[in-house]
């Protein structure tokens, strides 16, 4: 059991590759936590960091309240779980899980129990004698995840784990990471770039972007209050509607020329008045309603009906501007139309134009 504490973290690269720029989060005993973020942005840096892998520019790593930042990766009880899970191939499924514990000179015995143990929790008992080529993608995803397993470790660190899975069967994993970590209750850092793995898997969320922290929170605080409007458009899919507005003089409205005219909640607004402002709105929260109550028109131009939902793309009225809209169930919306739409002032997003930071 382990808490992890990563205090304003920075990584120069030879070459002066600067890919962090100060992360600091205290990760709680059992807890869960995602990172995630684009390509590049630092994600693998911080995990490796953390595993010992990486040195550390400037800052500080605590696991269990010691000070880890010279310690060697072996010492610090921790097991990770990479994306291309690197199995022995000449080893079986119980030498691959096996290995690690005889290197550390565990009696057999003990070895065998833990082993046996591990392999019955992930379902790959029937599959001790078989070598990893004999096995499926999801198989070997289990049999790398086993071996970290059978450490015990304090803490799991996974680096992308199940990108190199087919669709199904990611969500098949992804599923039981959750339901073993639950189990297990050992404190993890999850990397992931995919959105979706994020807010299914998480505790909390780390965003980030170019190495710096956009957000921490739960995935639903994530979701319902992006602090920047990196964080608004990277969750949540399709990606949320950006556009520019204008708040208007006593600041209870937005307002884009006679195209978009929102009411806002005033008291939890702190822009100034007048103000150039981005405004966001998810496709889901969208609504087509009645003509007289829309507070803006859409100029339907693609449809995708998927049972579930029906999602239109389009034009605002009288603008160049692309809107999304998510409407629930069979809509019988056509190409052509001009939808009135309407959306709950709670659910507005108000975002400062420069800095990008929310401002409601
Ligand atoms: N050994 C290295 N030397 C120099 N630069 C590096 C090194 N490793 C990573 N970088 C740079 O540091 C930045 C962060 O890389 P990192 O691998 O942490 O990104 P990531 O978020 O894991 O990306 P991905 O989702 O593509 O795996 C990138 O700009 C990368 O080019
Ligand atoms: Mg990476």
């Amino acid at each position: 059991m382990a808490t992890v504490s990563i205090k304003n973290a920075i990584k120069t690269y030879p070459g002066n590759v600067q890919a962090l720029h100060g992360i600091s989060i205290d990760i709680k005993d059992g807890e869960l936590i995602v990172i995630v973020g684009p390509s590049g942005c630092g994600k693998s840096t911080m995990l490796r960091m953390v595993a010992g892998l990486e040195t550390v520019t400037s800052g500080d790593i605590h696991i269990n309240e010691e000070w880890v930042n010279k310690k060697e990766p072996a010492d610090r009880d921790i097991a990770m779980v990479f994306q291309n899970y690197a199995l022995y191939p000449h080893m079986s499924v119980y030498q691959n899980m096996a290995y690690g514990l005889k290197n550390r000179k565990i009696p057999k015995d003990q070895i065998e129990q833990r082993v046996r143990e591990t392999a019955k929790i992930l379902e790959l008992e029937n599959l001790l004698v078989r070598k990893p080529k004999e096995l499926s993608g999801g198989q070997r995803q289990r049999v790398a995840m086993g071996r970290a397993i059978v450490r015990e470790p304090k803490v799991f660190l996974f680096d992308e784990p199940l990108s190199n899975l087919d669709a199904k069967l990611r969500v098949q994993m992804r599923l039981e990471i959750k339901r073993l970590q639950e189990r297990l209750g050992v404190t993890t850092i999850y990397v992931t770039h995919d959105q979706v793995e994020a807010m299914t898997l998480g505790h909390r969320l780390l965003l980030m972007n170019e190495g710096r922290v956009e957000q921490i929170g739960t995935p639903l605080e994530v979701y319902e209050k992006p602090q920047t409007l990196f964080v608004a458009g990277f969750i949540g899919s399709p990606s949320m509607n950006i556009i520019p507005a204008v708040l208007s003089s006593n600041g209870d409205l937005a307002l884009l020329g006679d195209s978009l005219s929102l009411p806002l909640t005033h008291s939890e607004n702190s822009a100034n008045s007048d103000s150039q402002v981005t405004l966001g709105m998810r496709p889901e929260h969208l609504e087509a309603c009645e003509s007289e109550k829309a507070s803006m028109f859409l100029q339907v131009e693609m449809l995708e009906k998927l049972g579930a939902d029906t999602v239109v793309y389009g034009k605002l009225e009288q603008t160049e501007l692309v809107l999304t809209v998510r409407l629930s169930g069979i809509h019988p919306v056509v190409s052509g139309d001009r939808l009135p739409l309407t959306i709950p002032s709670e659910h507005l997003h108000i975002f400062e134009i420069d800095s990008g930071k929310r401002l409601n």
